[in-house]
C-alpha cells in the first residue's frame, strides 16, 4: 500500500510517500528523484548496521552519524558540510537523511546552509520522525544548554516513509513515536483539515492494532497525523501563530528533557508527561469538562502511559522554560486544552508557572 500526501508551503511544494513496499522500490524512487545529482547520504549508525545491505547507496556517498541527541551538534554539522565539500556537491546537488529525528534535523540544517541552501530528502526510519520531524521543514542543531537553538525553516524536496523500518525499532522508541501521534488527537480541531479525521476515536478503537504494528493501521495512522500537520504547516510555515498548537505537551516536555540531560526520558515520553500535566490543569481550571478530561487520560492510559511520578523542583523547571526559544518577553507559553480536540495558547509569568506546579 502506498499513500501520497502533498505539502504546499508558500515557497515549496513536495510530496510525502507513506508505504510498506519493498526496499528495492524505495531505492528506485530515491534514485529516480536524485538522478543526475551528486548525493551526500547522512545515515544513522544503527540504520546503517541493520539496513546497509538492502539500501542502494555507495560507501563513498555516506556520512554515518552515531545515534543520540548529543550527536546533533555543531561539530557533526561541520563534518557533514566538510564531507559535502569534499564530495564536490554544488547548489544543484542533494543531501539525503536516513534515520530518526537527529539525522533528519542535522541534515536538513546542513543542506539548508551549505552554499546558501541545497535540496534534501527525508527518509525517516523512526515513528517519531515519520509523524513529526521529517515533515514541515524545521531543521536544527543543539547547543549543550538548549535544544534546537540553531536552525532554519527549510522544506525538504520529498519525504519517503517506509514503515518496514519500524520492524526493527525498539519498543521504547516506538512508544516514543506514539507520544507525538497521540498529541495530534488533542489538536485536531485547530488543524482545520478539510474533513474530520476522528483521530481521537481512531486511536481509541484501533489501540490494539496500533500496538501490534498492523501495517495498514500504521500507514493510516501516519497519514492522519501528517494530514493534520501538513494542514497546519501550509497555513503557518514559520510558526507565527497556528503552528504553535503542534507544541501541545512540549513546554513541560522540553524542560524535563533538559533537566535530565536527555538521558532519562525519550522525547515522546516527555510529551506524554506534558500532556497529562496540562490536561489535569485545564480540567481543574475549567477549560475542559470532566468527561473530556477522563476520555483523554483514558486514551493515554490505554496505550500504557502514566503521568509523571517523579517530582522536579518547579523553580528549576521554570528557569529552563524561561530560556526556551518559545518564551517571549519573559512569559512562558503553554498550549492548553480549551475544548474537545482543541487547544489554545496561554502565556504565564514564571511566578504563575511555579504556582501552577505547586497548586
Ligand atoms: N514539531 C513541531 C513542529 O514541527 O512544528
Amino acid at each position: 500500500m502506498k499513500q501520497i500526501l502533498n505539502v504546499k508551503t508558500p515557497g515549496k511544494e513536495y510530496t510525502i510517500e507513506i508505504s510498506d513496499e519493498s526496499f528495492s522500490k524505495l531505492n528506485k524512487e530515491i534514485d529516480e528523484m536524485t538522478r543526475g545529482q551528486k548525493r551526500l547520504i547522512v545515515i544513522s549508525k544503527k540504520v546503517y548496521d541493520l539496513y546497509y545491505n538492502r539500501l542502494d547507496f555507495s560507501e563513498d556517498e555516506l556520512f554515518i552519524l552515531k545515534d543520540g541527541e548529543q550527536e546533533k551538534n555543531y561539530k557533526n554539522y561541520l563534518k557533514i558540510i566538510n564531507r559535502a565539500a569534499e564530495l564536490g556537491l554544488t547548489r544543484k546537488d542533494v543531501m539525503v537523511a536516513v534515520g530518526g529525528g537527529v539525522v533528519g534535523d542535522i541534515t536538513g540544517f546542513a543542506a539548508s546552509t551549505y552554499m546558501r541552501g541545497i535540496d534534501y530528502i527525508q527518509v525517516p526510519t523512526t515513528l517519531l520522525a515519520a509523524v513529526d520531524s521529517s515533515v514541515g521543514g524545521k531543521t536544527a542543531i543543539d547547543l549543550e544548554e538548549a535544544k534546537n537553538i540553531i536552525g532554519t525553516f527549510c522544506q525538504p524536496k520529498a519525504v519517503f516513509i517506509n514503515i518496514n523500518f519500524l520492524n526493527t525499532l525498539n519498543q521504547r522508541q516506538f512508544m516514543s513515536g506514539l507520544g507525538e501521534v497521540l498529541k495530534y488527537a488533542f489538536i485536531e480541531e485547530n488543524c482545520e483539515y478539510k474533513t474530520p479525521l476522528y483521530l481521537f476515536e481512531f486511536l481509541t478503537l484501533g489501540c490494539e492494532k496500533v500496538l501490534q504494528k498492523e501495517p495498514l493501521t500504521i500507514i493510516r495512522m501516519i497519514e492522519y497525523c501528517l494530514n493534520l500537520k501538513i494542514s497546519v504547516v501550509n497555513q503557518d510555515e514559520k510558526e507565527a501563530g497556528l503552528r504553535k498548537v503542534l507544541n501541545f505537551g512540549h513546554t513541560l516536555a522540553h524542560a524535563l528533557e533538559t533537566i535530565t540531560k536527555y538521558k532519562k526520558f525519550t522525547h515522546g515520553e516527555a510529551v506524554i508527561f506534558g500532556m497529562f500535566f496540562i490536561l489535569k490543569w485545564a480540567y481543574e481550571h475549567e477549560y475542559i469538562t470532566y468527561s473530556y478530561y477522563r476520555l483523554s487520560t483514558e486514551l493515554l492510559e490505554k496505550y500504557g502511559f502514566k503521568p509523571l511520578n517523579k517530582n522536579f523542583k518547579p523553580e528549576k523547571l521554570t528557569e529552563i522554560m524561561k530560556k526556551d526559544k518559545k518564551a517571549e518577553d519573559g512569559m512562558i507559553t503553554f498550549i492548553v486544552p480549551s475544548g474537545k480536540k482543541k487547544v489554545k495558547e496561554i502565556k504565564l509569568t514564571p511566578a504563575e508557572v511555579i504556582y501552577m506546579f505547586n497548586s
